[in-house]
């Protein structure tokens, strides 16, 4: 059997692990948890919690014979992404040749296992034996299959859901021709298969440019306008927003669908629910990343973005649709992260919506009595020593569009 030994010489960690934490293990016939920097006598029984990343051990069972492995019936199957996910909750852990704790005094030599070594534990044990895209292709089987039940085809949306977090979960998706799967879903009889679907295919494509270009070809853009057009009680983070993110081309066609126009209708109607939230703030994200290229990107990759982005005209079709007028008013919502976002796109906005801005009644006190309000938030921040606080960059988010406002009234309104 395995004798493993764990321990943290970071000082700063010690120093928060009570005085127990620090002896040998105790170990007991049910597993425990096994704390940084605690000894672990030989012939123990060691895993690893795969569900918290934990270290685990307890005597061996000598009465059910067994051989220190896992038996057949405690075994279940891992996919790989709950492997990846408890070796990176371990990683925190030191690794290598060290000092048993202070309580040790024999201090005793003890070998650690590196994570090269955990892995081909876990190999050993076949536990990579059933790859991330056996499970996905399993699930969406189910998912197209609308004589399964209901709770069974939203369990399995779920599921899915959790795995394309992954960069190369969310390709497989689509080498498994799961994108097409999905569309057909946001098109089902039952709501919440649509809405679970629709979900799945968000979080497939956040920050994902290959899953996003496979989607605009399967046509969810065009499903995306029929949504908002159609579904109105769709939740809000169900609809496949992020699909635009970073994606001039999906922008510009959009446009061309008429997808502004059916945001800010949403707008309009809407405003009791978190939807125009999210739209606001994807209109900002998009006038942002139109102009402010990610820093990472190669020169080419950015002469070309800068290409593309030039073809999309989303500020004069903000101006077209009325959100210079419709803006202001949103000042007035009680919820601070929703001001956070209309400040932020009026910000954006400010000399494409000069004239409605500078004619909008009550624009004025409105910023002096956010202004006045945030003053009072971020003076209480103060005092819990919390000087860079939520309220106080809200703060400095009001007094930026107030001098941007400023400058505007001196340049247009000069006898004002
Ligand atoms: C999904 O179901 C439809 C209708 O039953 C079927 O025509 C289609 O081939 C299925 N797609 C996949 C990838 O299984
Ligand atoms: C959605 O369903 C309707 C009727 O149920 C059907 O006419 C339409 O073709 C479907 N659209 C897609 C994209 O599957």
């Amino acid at each position: 059997q395995e004798d493993e030994v764990t321990k943290d010489d970071d000082e700063s960690i010690m120093d928060t692990l009570d005085e127990e934490d620090i002896v040998v293990f105790q170990p007991t016939n049910t597993w425990q948890r096994v704390h940084p920097g605690q000894g672990v006598p030989a012939g123990l029984h060691v895993r690893l919690n795969l569900q918290t990343g934990e270290r685990e051990a307890k005597l061996l069972n000598k009465e059910v014979g067994d051989s220190g492995g896992p038996s057949k019936g405690d075994c279940r199957v891992f996919s790989s992404t709950e492997l990846k996910r408890a070796l990176k909750l371990l990683k925190d852990e030191p690794v290598g040749q060290a000092e048993v704790g202070v309580s040790e005094k024999d201090s005793r030599q003890q070998s650690f296992r590196s994570m090269e070594e955990l892995r081909k534990d876990f190999e050993e044990l076949g536990l990579f034996a059933e790859p991330d895209s056996a499970v996905m292709a399993r699930l969406l089987e189910v998912i197209n299959d609308t004589k399964s039940l209901l709770e069974v085809r939203r369990h399995a949306l779920r599921e899915l859901e959790y795995h394309v977090h992954q960069v190369d979960n969310a390709q497989d998706l689509v080498k498994l021709g799961g994108l097409s799967i999905l569309v057909r879903a946001l098109n089902d009889s039952m709501p919440d298969i649509r809405e679970g679907s629709a979900f799945v295919l968000g979080s497939a494509l956040s920050s994902n440019p290959h899953v996003q270009v496979q989607a605009v070809e399967g046509g969810l853009l065009q499903r995306l306008v029929v949504l908002l057009a159609t579904d109105p009680s769709l939740p809000v983070p169900c609809l496949p927003l992020p699909l635009l993110r970073h994606f001039p081309y999906a922008q510009r066609r959009f446009l061309d669908l008429g997808g502004v126009s059916l945001l800010s209708n949403l707008l309009e109607t809407d405003r009791d629910r978190p939807l125009w939230i999210r739209i606001v703030t994807l209109a900002y994200d998009m006038l942002w990343e139109k102009v402010k290229p990610e820093s990472q990107w190669e020169h080419a990759e950015k002469v070309e973005r800068a290409r593309q982005y030039s073809a999309i005209s989303l500020l004069p079709t903000l101006w077209q649709h009325g959100w210079c007028k419709r803006l202001p008013a949103l000042l007035e919502h009680p919820d601070h992260d929703a001001r956070e976002k209309v400040l932020r796109c009026m910000a954006e906005l400010m000399r494409a919506c000069r004239e409605e801005f500078l004619s909008a009644s009550g624009l004025q006190a409105a910023l002096e009595r956010l202004q006045s309000e945030y003053q009072g938030l971020a003076a209480s921040e103060q005092i819990e020593n919390e000087p860079e606080g939520y309220f106080n960059g809200m703060l400095y988010s009001v007094q930026e569009l107030q001098k941007q406002f400023d400058k505007l009234s001196e340049i247009f309104l000069p006898n004002a």
